[in-house]
C-alpha cells in the first residue's frame, strides 16, 4: 500500500496542469496519503527540490494556466544513471509513488522509474492531443479556443485588407490543434501531417478561391510540415496574386486560463489517478476514451495510433 506520493509536471506546459496537480493532491490527502511537490519535473527530482505539502499548497490554483510546479525538458533522463539518482532521492523521502503529469517524454521517465520499483500513474496534459490512450489531453481544449480566437481576429484583418494569412499552429507532429481549430473558425485549408496535399493542389485552390469565392483567405498549418513558411507565402503570392503573410501564433497558444472543460478532465484524471496508486497499479496512463475515464499501460499508451482529427478531414471538404 503507497503512503507517500510525489507529484511533478513535466515537458510544455499546458493550462490545466495546476487543476490536476490540485486534484491529485486534495484526493491523495483526503485518502490519508503524504503529498509531495517536486519541482520542475524530472530535473527537480533529481535535483532534490521536494516539498511535503498539504491541501493549501493548491488553494488558488484552479484557474491559473501554466504550472505552478514549473516544468522542464530532461533528455538525460533517458540515462539509468539519472533514474538511478532519482529512485535514490525518492528513497531518501520514503517517496513510494509518483504521479507525472505531461506529454510522451514524461511517460517516458515515468515507465523507467516503474521498472525501478517506484508506483508510478501519468496523467495526459499537453497542448499538442498526441497521446492515443486519451481521447482528448489536459490543455488541448484551451489551446484551442485561443486559437479560434486569433484565428476569428486574423480573419478580421486579413478580409478588409483582401489578403491571404498562412497561420501556424502548435502540435508538434499531431494536426488536432490545426485541424479542430481549422474546422472550428471555417478556414480555407488546413494543411496538417494528416493532409498535406502537394503545392500544386495549394495554389490551384487559393486560385479558384481568389478568382470564384472570395477576396481573401485563410490558411492554417500545423508546426513542423513547412520548413520554410516565407517561401511558402512568397510562392502563394507569386502563383495566385493573393497579398500573403505569415502569423506564428507560437507560446500564446500554450498560456491562459483552463477552459471549464479542460479544468474537469483534469479534477477526473488526477481522482483517478489516486484511486490507481490505492489499487495497487502501477506504470499506468490514466486517460479519457468515449467519455469513461480509463488506464492503459504506459507502453502501450506510447505505442497506440493516434486517429482522432483524422475524420475531421472528410467534414472540412465536405463543408467547403
Ligand atoms: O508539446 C507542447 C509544445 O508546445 C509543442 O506544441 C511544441 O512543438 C513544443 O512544445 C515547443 O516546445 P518549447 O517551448 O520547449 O520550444
Amino acid at each position: 500500500m503507497v503512503k507517500r506520493v510525489g507529484v511533478l509536471t513535466s515537458g510544455g506546459d499546458a493550462p490545466g496542469m495546476n487543476a490536476a496537480i490540485r486534484a491529485v493532491i486534495r484526493a491523495g490527502i483526503i485518502n490519508g496519503l503524504r503529498m509531495y511537490a517536486i519541482f520542475e519535473g524530472y530535473k527537480g527530482l533529481i535535483d532534490d527540490d521536494i516539498i511535503e505539502v498539504d491541501r493549501t499548497f493548491v488553494s488558488e490554483i484552479l484557474m491559473r494556466g501554466g504550472t505552478i510546479l514549473r516544468s522542464a525538458r530532461l533528455k538525460e533522463f533517458k540515462e539509468e544513471a539519472y533514474q538511478l539518482k532519482a529512485i535514490e532521492i525518492l528513497k531518501s523521502h520514503k517517496i513510494d509513488a509518483l504521479v507525472v503529469i505531461g506529454g510522451d517524454g514524461t511517460y517516458r521517465g515515468g515507465l523507467d522509474l516503474a521498472k525501478h520499483g517506484i508506483n508510478v500513474i501519468g496523467i495526459p496534459a499537453t497542448i499538442d492531443n498526441d497521446i492515443a490512450s486519451s481521447d482528448f489531453t489536459i490543455g488541448f481544449d484551451t489551446c484551442l479556443n485561443t486559437i479560434v480566437q486569433s484565428v476569428d481576429k486574423l480573419r478580421d484583418t486579413t478580409s478588409s485588407h483582401q489578403r491571404c494569412s498562412i497561420i501556424e499552429v502548435m502540435g508538434n507532429t499531431n494536426g488536432d490543434l490545426a485541424l479542430y481549430g481549422g474546422t472550428a473558425c471555417g478556414v480555407d485549408l488546413i494543411l496538417s501531417p494528416e493532409y498535406n496535399p502537394p503545392m500544386e493542389e495549394v495554389i490551384n485552390k487559393l486560385r479558384h478561391i481568389r478568382m470564384n469565392r472570395a477576396r481573401h483567405a485563410l490558411v492554417l498549418v500545423s508546426e513542423k510540415l513547412i520548413p520554410d513558411l516565407e517561401g511558402f507565402a512568397s510562392e502563394i503570392r507569386q502563383k495566385t496574386g493573393f497579398d500573403t503573410r505569415v502569423e506564428v501564433l507560437g507560446r500564446l497558444q500554450r498560456g491562459g486560463s483552463p477552459s471549464a472543460s479542460d479544468r474537469v478532465l483534469a479534477a477526473r484524471l488526477g481522482v483517478k489517478a489516486i484511486d490507481l496508486l490505492l489499487e495497487g497499479k502501477s506504470g499506468h496512463a490514466v486517460g479519457i476514451v468515449n467519455n469513461q475515464i480509463t488506464s492503459f499501460p504506459f507502453e502501450q499508451a506510447l505505442t497506440m495510433k493516434k486517429k482522432s482529427g483524422i475524420e475531421l478531414i472528410n467534414v472540412i471538404s465536405t463543408l467547403k
